[in-house]
């Protein structure tokens, strides 16, 4: 298994170019499903879950074609050096979504609402828990049931029909549920008749999915609100849809910047995306400067701890609370960092212990005493965003860090070593075969 080498302590200069969402991109990779037309999607970031999703699309007879970004396109000349993607569901092979292939990814979960709602039938296999929480999907379920699946769990897998077509319900979420609000509208689309959904997410990711399944000819209204009118259609058509930028990339980092007390332009990246961490990270002591050239993001030392709360969106991102623990780690105080969305998303908090951080965790918070330095020792990556806090940490480590078992990385971050390394950061990947 591959392990990521870092010698620490240097502050991070220069620019960093902001892929495609992976978070917005998989779902819309799954839509793809909903049309016999082609769906082709421009700013694709290159990582291992988008692979994963092909892999499985491919294998339910969607047939995916990738190409370079067009030289001259709004996205090339902002910098960005993602990829388009076509996919083409001329005729849907297979309704089932295996087990190995789910296993590996819980986003492939997207696959049920628009196979039901093309197919009347799909069989996906449950995805199990993950590092950070056993990650039901009964609201996914049961809103899939309002809408007339009749739904059974059988040897693992979720085995949903509709013999006479899903019909619009009135659904309220008893919690915010971003895969839940996805995989329902990419159902109610395709449904008989309006569905209303209450208490949906209003993570950006699902403005860019509705966006996308309104330009293939769906009715989707309400986008950005916690309630979304769904008036079903009896088919969709291809569209082209550009992917946002990667908020949580943006935000990782503009924690590099501040962690080595640096300065990192992020290029192609949305401001609007970000407005919470922006604030907080303003409140601990860093600059951020919205420019023509990007986010300039800078810090000198003199950092102070600043509580935060992980929420639904507009909140603090659950995916940046590593990240942020990794900085208050660094910043002069205390700071009590609250994890409301997963009940298990302190793995970081031994392996940053690791690096010398103070963190103490009671229940779902921990509370931060910043040092004045940290220094380098090897750790081990848990989770995907987890990983990435400890590059973090050992980016402003005096001395050398080794993150063992770096994989997660892969799955959610282009090119991160090319990324930092051009800031200036001393970063190697040693394979490990
Ligand atoms: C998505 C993101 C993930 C992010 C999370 C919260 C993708 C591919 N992943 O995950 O990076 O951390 O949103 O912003 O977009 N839950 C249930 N039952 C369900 C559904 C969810 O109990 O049927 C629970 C989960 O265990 C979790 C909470 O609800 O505690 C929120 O989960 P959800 O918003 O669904 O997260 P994901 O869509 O899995």
């Amino acid at each position: 298994m591959d392990s990521i080498r870092i010698l620490g302590g240097a502050p991070l200069r220069g620019d960093i170019v902001i892929g495609g969402a992976k978070n917005a991109a998989l779902p819309l990779m799954a839509a793809a499903i909903l049309s016999s037309e082609p769906l082709t999607l421009v700013n694709m970031p290159e990582l291992a879950d988008i692979a994963t999703m092909s892999n499985l699309l491919r294998q339910h007879g969607v047939r995916v074609d990738q190409s370079a970004l067009g030289a001259g396109s709004a996205y090339a000349e902002a910098g960005a050096t993602g990829r388009t993607m076509t996919l083409t569901a001329e005729r849907i092979a297979s309704v089932t979504a295996p087990y190995d292939l789910v296993r590996r990814m819980r986003a492939s979960f997207f696959v049920l609402g628009p196979l039901i709602a093309r197919c009347g039938e799909a069989k996906v296999s449950l995805p199990g828990g993950c590092a950070i929480g056993t990650r039901g999907v009964d609201m996914h379920l049961k809103a899939l049931e309002a809408l007339g699946a009749k739904i059974e769990v059988t040897a693992g897998y979720v085995h949903a029909k509709t013999p006479t077509g899903l019909t619009g319900a009135h659904i309220t979420f008893p919690k915010v549920t971003v895969g839940g609000t996805e995989n329902l509208l990419m159902a109610a689309v395709l449904a008989k008749g309006d569905t209303v959904l209450e208490n949906a997410a209003r993570e950006p990711e699902i403005g860019n999915l509705a966006e996308c399944l309104n330009a293939m000819g769906a009715k989707i209204t309400g986008v950005g609100s916690g309630t979304l009118h769904i008036t079903g259609v009896t088919s969709l058509h291809g569209a082209r849809v550009a992917v946002i930028p990667d908020r949580i990339e943006t935000g990782t980092y503009a924690i590099a910047a501040a962690i080595t007390r640096g300065r990192i332009v992020l290029k192609g990246a949305r401001y609007d995306l970000l407005d919470a961490v922006f604030a907080a990270l303003r409140q601990a002591g860093v600059t951020v400067d919205q420019t023509e050239d990007g986010i300039v993001v800078a810090a000198e030392n003199g950092l102070v701890g600043v509580d935060v709360v992980t929420e639904p969106y507009p909140g603090f991102p659950t995916d940046l609370q590593a990240q942020w623990m990794a900085l208050m780690a660094t910043a002069d105080g205390a700071s009590m960092i609250t994890e409301t969305i997963f009940e298990n998303r302190f793995m970081h908090v031994p392996e940053l212990r690791r690096l010398g951080a103070d963190v103490n965790v009671h229940g779902a918070s921990a509370i931060v005493r910043g040092r004045k330095k940290l220094t380098g020792a090897a750790v081990m990556a848990t989770d995907l965003r987890a990983s990435v806090s400890l590059i973090l940490a050992g980016q402003a480590a005096e001395g050398e860090t080794l993150v063992n078992r770096v994989y997660h990385l892969d799955r959610g971050y282009e090119r991160l070593e090319e990324k930092l390394g051009a800031c200036g950061a001393q970063i190697e990947r040693i394979s490990g075969g």
